[in-house]
């Protein structure tokens, strides 16, 4: 059968892919979130997963205001990076993993979640970034993947709570996979970010600290977090954390395993104008 052997969690900065495509890591302004990065990448090497549903939101580049899934499966063979504007990141394709995927939507779907299933879609930063912080620039993604888009852009957006439910049944549904697959949930985006208007800019360290350690040792008291207070302490765009929570549902702890063990985590300000988190739970 299919088992989940952890899940990881990475802002999706774009600034952080250019730093990659330009070469520019070494550059003093990056050296210390990229040595910051390595124990992870050394973690992903040594325990490289078959799949990963990768979980993040469309940045207005797939989707427009014509139609605004609240969740959407990507049930595709490859992904192509997408055109942001100033041409696609020069990242390989990333391959998709379609028999997983219809499972995930049967399974899912039979367990109450009204996914909107995408055959087509362009992957923008949201995607592309995370994999190059944890995987580096190989030639080819080591792993297949499958993108699971969340709506954080417009408003009205899911619960931290609907997330945290979402990826309890992407586990069940991942458990009940006929093959033999080592699979990874990763939740992407945050942390404190505001990129517009008068507070943009805003860092809250504090909050992104507290947010961190209360999604790893009680997950379903931070998936009471309301909007508001991510809104209002971690920035407009600091909503996208929820996000993480869907990962931190499909860890084994909450469906009568152990307690996860922590294997990296980084908090880093500034790239851009945001703060970089990241964290990996192991399978306990
Ligand atoms: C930026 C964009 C993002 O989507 C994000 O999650 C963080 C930062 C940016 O444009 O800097
Ligand atoms: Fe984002």
């Amino acid at each position: 059968m299919a088992r989940i052997t952890g899940s990881a969690y990475t802002s999706h900065v774009p600034a952080m892919g250019v730093a990659m495509d330009l070469d520019k890591t070494e550059e003093d302004y990056w050296v210390p979130l990229f040595e910051g990065v390595k124990p992870a990448r050394e973690w992903m090497a040594d325990n490289t997963p078959d799949v990963v549903v990768l979980v993040f939101n469309d940045h207005a580049n797939a989707f427009s205001l014509e139609m605004v899934p609240t969740f959407a499966l990507g049930m595709g063979a490859e992904y192509s990076p997408a055109d942001e504007g100033w041409g696609a990141r020069p990242v390989p394709k990333v391959e998709g993993h379609p028999e997983l995927s219809a499972h995930i939507a049967h399974s899912v779907i039979q367990q109450d979640f009204d996914l909107t299933m995408v055959h087509e879609i362009d992957v923008d930063h949201g995607c592309t970034v995370p994999l190059s912080m944890f995987f580096g620039q190989p030639e080819e993604w080591p792993c297949k993947v499958i993108p699971l888009l969340v709506n954080v852009v417009l408003y009205p957006i899911p619960s931290g709570k609907r997330c945290l439910e979402l990826g309890k049944a992407i586990r069940r549904a991942i458990d009940t996979f006929d093959e033999d697959l080592d699979v990874q949930v990763w939740g992407t985006g945050g942390m404190s970010h505001q990129l517009q208007g008068p507070r943009g800019g805003l860092i809250n360290a504090e909050f992104d600290h507290a947010f961190l350690e209360q999604m790893i040792t009680d997950p379903e008291a931070c998936a009471q977090i309301p909007h508001v207070d991510y809104v209002r302490e971690a920035g407009s765009e600091g909503i996208e954390m929820v996000m993480w929570l869907i990962a931190r549902g499909a860890m084994g702890d909450l469906h009568g395993g152990a307690e996860p063990i922590e294997r990296h985590r980084l908090y880093h300000v500034p790239a851009s104008n945001t703060a970089v988190g990241q964290l990996i739970l192991e399978e306990g």
